[in-house]
């Protein structure tokens, strides 16, 4: 099984290749972001129609259930 290396908010997480962009995130916390009442938000559909998994990719807004996670990739979560 190959594996891929990235960043979740400046912390290394590895994923198999093919994973998504969430289960990176996922790998690190629970939390995506917090709602504008300061509740943490986090995955919900798994399929873009909530928007509840909104995060960074290199600076880039991104539903990260709908991204595919690659090798060198910067997520930043509280999108
Ligand atoms: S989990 Fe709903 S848009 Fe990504």
């Amino acid at each position: 099984m190959k594996t891929i290396a990235l960043t979740v908010d400046g912390v290394a997480v590895t994923v198999v290749e093919g994973a998504s962009a969430a289960a990176a995130v996922a790998a690190r916390t629970h939390v995506f972001h917090h709602s504008r009442t300061g509740h943490p938000r986090g995955p919900f559909c798994g399929m873009g129609q909530c928007f509840e998994c909104r995060i960074r990719i290199n600076g880039r807004l991104a539903l990260a259930c709908l991204e595919r996670a690659s090798s060198g990739m910067a997520i930043t979560t509280g999108a």
